[in-house]
């Protein structure tokens, strides 16, 4: 039997798969089971940010796999302390404390949860608990119940009645909309820097700004969720850094970037004090709030040390801003007008088409047909809605990959 015949005896049919069969990757490469060699700009949707198999993830999991890999949360696991310090002090650099999961979606669960502590201990004014937590339309926060009651798009959520209570979404980007954002049972207002799922939208600063002040304004959290934009994809270690580097957030939540492709999560939460009694907000998840049996294994956190230790010392951030002006200054002077604009920002990009020029068949969006054509040409990207596609190479993607997969994407939009 063939890989997708086996697919569609034993496996949910939850995803509309591509029919390729990748086997093998080193670095931006991809073969599939025949043979056939990919550029991969899609990383696992901007997981593998090291490229495939870079050989010091590859040698930490080979190492740690053979000392120790799980234990439990029950006890002390060193890399687990050794990553939390990794990330406070070099990567969001702000006083706060981390809890290890293994997914984006967990990750913002924990979030959506510590609002709702917060909620607890800062209730409204007649003493009942704030608990709602205020997204956007076009957001993306996971497939969850929790995460996705918290995404802002109809079809995420379709036929999963009743969502989880204590959400509302606003347009993003529109600051007048702000205006009634919070309720007296608002707790917290979560925010993606960049729309990556729901079309690569970027967060003006005006916009993140305003959002920032209406919560110290209202003493509610500022949560951002960087799942998709952290660790070095934006340009920064921090994406928010990007877009107001002076906004201090309440709660963060990361994953793909921060494993390289090993399943890992977390959320981060402030040391700041939230009350007058001068308790922290991180300690609002105590002994029993929360908990996850694989969260921060010695395995996921060894490949995730290697991850962002490699990030930092090579400073692949600041190749994901080079790489971007040559993305940029490329694609503009082909002057094709397929292309209507290049959203985002490092190496998160989308490259937005007109679909009037794209011959679309039934079923099929133009994003999908171009995504085709580049993997027939050799270049795996993902769509980023029905009208754009993302680039999402390796934070260490050379110049001549970046060339090369540039001529391909000329070559394809050419042709249309
Ligand atoms: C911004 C954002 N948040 C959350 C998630 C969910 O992460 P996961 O698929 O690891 O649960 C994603 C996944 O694409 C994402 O892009």
């Amino acid at each position: 039997m063939t890989t997708p015949d086996l697919y569609a005896q034993h496996v949910l049919p939850t995803y509309g798969r591509f029919p390729l069969v990748p086997v093998r990757g080193a670095g931006a490469r991809l073969w599939d089971d025949t043979g056939k060699s990919y550029l991969d700009f899609c990383m696992g949707i901007a997981v593998c940010s090291l490229g495939h198999c870079h050989p010091l993830l590859v040698e930490a999991i080979r190492h740690q796999a053979g000392e120790l890999m799980h234990v439990s949360n029950l006890y002390q696991n060193p890399l687990q302390a050794e990553l939390a310090e990794e990330i406070n002090t070099r990567h969001v650099k702000l006083a706060g404390k981390v809890f290890f999961s293994n997914s984006g979606a967990e990750a913002n669960d924990g979030l959506i949860k510590s609002a709702r502590r917060f909620g607890l201990k800062r209730p409204q004014a007649d003493g009942s608990q704030r608990y709602e937590v205020v997204t956007f339309l076009q957001s993306f926060h996971g497939r969850t119940l929790g995460a996705m009651s918290a995404t802002g798009q109809a079809k995420i959520q379709e036929g999963f009645d009743p969502l989880l209570p204590g959400f509302r979404y606003l347009p993003f980007n529109d600051i007048a909309a702000l205006e009634n954002a919070v309720r007296p049972e608002t707790a917290a207002i979560l925010l993606e820097p960049i729309q990556g799922e729901g079309g690569v939208n970027m967060a003006t600063p005006e916009f993140f700004r305003a959002v920032a002040a209406l919560c110290k304004k209202h003493d509610i959290l500022l949560l951002i969720d960087e799942v998709q934009t952290g660790f070095g994809r934006l340009g920064d270690a921090m994406g928010w850094r990007m877009i107001a580097p002076e906004v201090q957030p309440d709660g963060i939540s990361w994953a793909k970037g921060l494993g390289g492709g090993v399943p890992i999560g977390a959320f981060w939460l402030s040391d700041r004090a939230v009350s007058e009694d001068g308790t922290a907000l991180s300690s609002l998840m105590g002994p029993g709030s929360h908990g996850s049996t694989y969260g921060g294994n010695p395995l996921v956190c060894a490949a995730s040390l290697a991850v962002l230790k490699e990030i930092r010392e090579k400073e692949l951030a600041v190749n994901a801003i080079l790489q971007e002006v040559r993305i940029r200054e490329t694609v503009k002077s082909w002057n094709l007008p397929v292309v209507t604009a290049v959203r985002g920002q490092g190496l998160l990009l989308g490259i937005a088409l007109d679909p009037a020029l794209i011959p679309t068949p039934e079923g099929k969006t133009p994003a999908l047909v171009v995504v085709n054509k580049l993997m027939e040409h050799g270049l795996l990207v993902p769509p980023a809605g029905p009208n754009a596609f993302r680039l999402l190479p390796p934070l260490n993607v050379t110049d001549a990959e970046v060339d090369e997969a540039l001529s391909i994407i000329h070559s394809v939009l050419s042709e249309l």
